[in-house]
């Protein structure tokens, strides 16, 4: 406490000494290429007119040995010989400009940065030109912080692992937990943060962790020891697509390799994965960085080659420099050099690591001179925590929240009948709990522009009388209980607001189970008893909450789960309890009882169920047990209805004018994807939405498809989402285009991808379309 304090003040100290110098302050230097700097601006590296190839070249050429195995850590050297600065590789902006990473730090002209919500909140609004924009939002602040030298261009983000375990505590930093909702947030944040100017890059965002990586700390397993067995299968249909979307649509500059195994190989040691799949089929351009420490993690903790040596060598020909580029953290420095020296690995394949990291930072401008001169050079600190972006940042926590029960309905509160409202709860009234991880070091609580707690939110609605019921999320006593149940006798509404925080789901550490933590439902159950008037339910939590209390419960009238709405959640929150906000957020990943895991490893990757052997299988693709609310789950003050207004009964699927139908291309009437013309080969549907109810609202249109049983098919898969606002009493139009190849194909066993030939069932909420693909084969047989 004391040290917090001490810590806050000190920042504001700072923060004050800032805007005392604020007039002196001078913008960063050149990082290269200094116009003022006579012994290297002529050299061909500097010359903004080249293309960048010839530039990097010779760049690289002049670099010795020593200078080039500095530049392959994350903390780069710098080459003063050749004008070169140091540079931290290593910034984060996962839902807003974060300190976590070396390379940003708050102070001075910049106390703080736009705090979004978190993203399994965002993801839950279903909408990606939201996504975008707050990637244009993040940037623009990224870019403001660079030019004032306090932050970096190269940013490790966004998370998109598959959610595939309730229990993980990153689960939070995800979209959730379908692959193409998690790439097609992957895509649209990417291309916020880069920005859309050919080459040039605005920021160089990262995507993270490749592959297979979604436990933490489970049963004494953690991710720096964890050896993920996974079938081919679920890394193409699962594990791969949001990163595939993440390169060929979303362009990304960079990708992250993880620290775990896959089938007995470390990530960041894998040519397949790494040189094949990323580099070669993807395509990816840019660079690829191990997860920090991963290559020191896989020697001195996997113990996975005898010597740093071949460690370093492993990692450098796996995609060092065919597949991995630079190390976050210090091990490649180090062992390179020795590395080469033994033969173990050419300077030649330290060349190609180097062309991929320097490509970038010249497609950041670093080489062109002077910051201020070039694109976004005039963003500045007057273009942090803007009103435009704070309103960003509470727009996005209106669209996220998810009304998951409404009874009566008794939502929303009216401020004429519920003039007095009891909020109680351990998230009642907190600040950096709405924010979750990756905003700020833990005890920097300035990082947000500002706050608007739940309390303060409802506040501006109506009387407010606090009790926080249990001091912390843990709630291990009752001794507030009482005070709390007195303020909901008074109140004409009661608000509680639980759930979890960074102490019960974090980076490093997953939940053990899925109830609310300590005597919370106790302190629920006992106020509901007491309460005089309608009782709502706020949940705040990255992972699901086993809640079935709660649903079942008639005397709590309604549930709304929140996420970590990010700075401006307070506000959101009160929007949405009294109506001025219609919510219209969706459950971006299954909510399971309890039960679920009761005999369910962590660490037992497969996605499918195998009922023999009591295996449940995972997400709503592959799981068909029980569930609090599924995937998806979310409703509206108002009522939507659906009609389908034109849809195909048949798709004619042209194969490659060189296979033969009925041989090589047809295995079980499944047609190998790579056997297809897949070109603008779509099924577009029409379909009408009516807003029936009398409030205007948003809604998400979800669109699955139920293939053809097979061994290898989900249950149904989303293939295609659109958010679309209707107001009260109209109808929209909704086009919809499926890209046959990308989303109507399943995989088979071997990871073949293959588009199932026969009927597929279209649903989007409570209407079938059934649409059958035929294999075309006429006409198109060359020779
Ligand atoms: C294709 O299949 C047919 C019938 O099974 C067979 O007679 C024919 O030889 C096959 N052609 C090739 C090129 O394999
Ligand atoms: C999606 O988000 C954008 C940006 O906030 C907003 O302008 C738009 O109205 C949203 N779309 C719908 C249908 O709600």
């Amino acid at each position: 406490m004391a040290y917090s304090t001490t810590l806050s003040s000190s920042f504001f100290l700072l923060f004050l000494i800032g805007l005392l110098l604020s007039v002196s302050i001078s913008a960063r230097e050149p990082f290269a290429c200094d116009p003022k700097d006579a012994t290297t601006k002529a050299l061909p590296f500097c010359q903004v007119s080249l293309p960048i190839k010839e530039r990097v070249k010779d760049l690289i050429g002049r670099l010795t040995l020593k200078e080039k195995v500095g530049l392959l850590v994350d903390n780069a050297g710098a080459v003063p010989r050749l004008g070169i600065k140091g540079y931290e590789w290593w910034s984060e902006a996962l839902h807003g400009v974060s300190n976590v990473g070396p390379g940003t730090k708050f102070g001075g002209d910049f106390p703080g940065a736009t705090s979004f919500p978190q993203v399994i909140t965002t993801a839950a609004s279903f909408n990606a030109t939201l996504w975008e924009a707050i990637g244009r939002v993040v940037s623009d602040e990224a870019r403001a912080m660079y030019n004032g030298g306090v932050a970096g261009l190269t940013y490790w983000s966004p998370n998109v692992n598959i959610f595939r375990d309730p229990r993980w505590g990153r689960g939070q930093e995800t979209p959730g937990e379908d692959p193409v909702l998690a790439g097609n947030y992957a895509a649209s944040y990417v291309k916020g943060l880069q920005g859309n100017d050919g080459e040039r890059l605005k920021v160089a965002a990262s995507c993270k962790h490749f592959t297979a990586y979604d436990l933490d700390n489970w049963n004494g397993v953690d991710r720096f020891h964890f050896n993920a067995q996974v079938s081919k299968q679920d890394i193409e249909d699962t594990f791969d697509v949001p990163f595939r979307m993440c390169v060929k649509d979303g362009k990304v500059a960079s990708v992250m390799c993880s620290y775990n195994q896959v089938n007995g190989i470390p990530t960041c040691a894998d040519p397949k994965i790494l040189k094949n799949t990323i580099r070669g089929q993807w395509r990816l351009n840019g660079y690829i960085v191990s997860d920090c420490d991963s290559v020191g993690v896989y020697y001195d903790t996997q113990h996975y080659t005898s010597t740093p040596e071949e460690a370093a060598a492993d990692a450098i020909k796996a995609g060092y420099f065919a597949g991995l580029d630079l190390d976050c953290g210090p091990f490649l420095g180090v062992h390179t050099e020795n590395a080469v020296q033994r033969g173990l690995v050419s300077e030649a394949d330290v060349n190609n690591a180097l062309v991929n990291t320097i490509t970038i930072q010249m497609r950041l401008g670093m080489f062109d001179g002077e910051p201020s001169a070039q694109p976004y050079g005039n963003l500045g600190p007057k273009d942090v925590c803007t009103p435009a972006h704070q309103e960003l940042a509470l727009e996005a926590a209106r669209q996220g929240i998810v009304l998951l029960k409404n009874q009566g309905p008794s939502l929303p509160l009216s401020h004429l009948r519920h003039r007095t409202i009891a909020v109680i709860g351990p998230n009642s009234d907190v600040t950096v709990t709405m924010i979750g991880n990756y905003a700020g070091k833990p005890r920097m609580d300035g990082v947000a522009c500002g706050y608007t707690t739940p309390l303060q939110g409802i506040g501006r609605y109506a009387k407010t009388i606090h009790q926080q019921g249990c001091k912390d999320v843990a709630c291990g006593d009752d001794q507030s209980f009482a005070a709390a149940i007195d303020a909901s006798r008074q109140a004409d509404a009661t608000v509680l607001v639980v759930g979890l925080d960074q102490s019960i789901e974090a980076e490093a550490r997953d939940r053990a189970g899925l109830l609310l933590p300590g005597r919370q439902q106790e302190l629920v159950s006992k106020v509901v008893q007491a309460s005089k008037g309608p009782t709502i339910l706020v949940l705040m939590s990255g992972g699901p909450i086993d809640v079935s209390f709660a649903k079942n419960d008639p005397r709590i009238a309604a549930i709304l789960w929140a996420g970590y709405p990010g700075q401006a959640g307070g506000t959101a929150i009160a929007d949405v309890l009294f109506g001025t906000t219609n919510p219209g957020g969706k459950l971006p990943m299954t909510w399971y009882p309890q039960e679920y895991i009761a005999n369910l490893p962590m660490t037992n990757m497969a996605m499918r169920s195998s009922p023999s052997k009591g295996y449940p299988g995972r997400t709503y693709r592959f799981y068909k047990g029980p569930v609090v609310y599924p995937f998806g789950h979310g409703i509206s003050y108002t009522n939507f209805v659906h009609t389908v207004a034109s849809a195909p009964p048949v798709v004619g699927v042209p194969l490659d004018g060189r296979r033969r139908f009925g041989n090589v291309t047809v295995s079980g009437k499944a047609i190998r994807v790579t056997h297809a013309k897949c070109k603008g080969l779509s099924l577009g549907i029409q379909v009408d939405v009516k807003n029936i109810g009398s409030k205007d609202g948003s809604h998400t249109l979800l669109v699955y498809s139920k293939p053809p049983a097979g061994y290898w098919v989900p249950h149904k898969q989303l293939v295609a989402f659109e958010k679309v606002h209707v107001p009260a009493g109209t109808q929209q139009r909704v086009g919809i285009n499926i890209h046959v190849c990308k989303f109507l194909s399943v995989v088979d066993r071997s990871g073949i991808r293959r588009i199932p030939m026969g009927e597929h069932s279209i649903h989007i909420a409570d209407i079938k379309h059934s649409v059958s693909l035929q294999a075309a084969t006429l006409g198109v047989i060359k020779s």
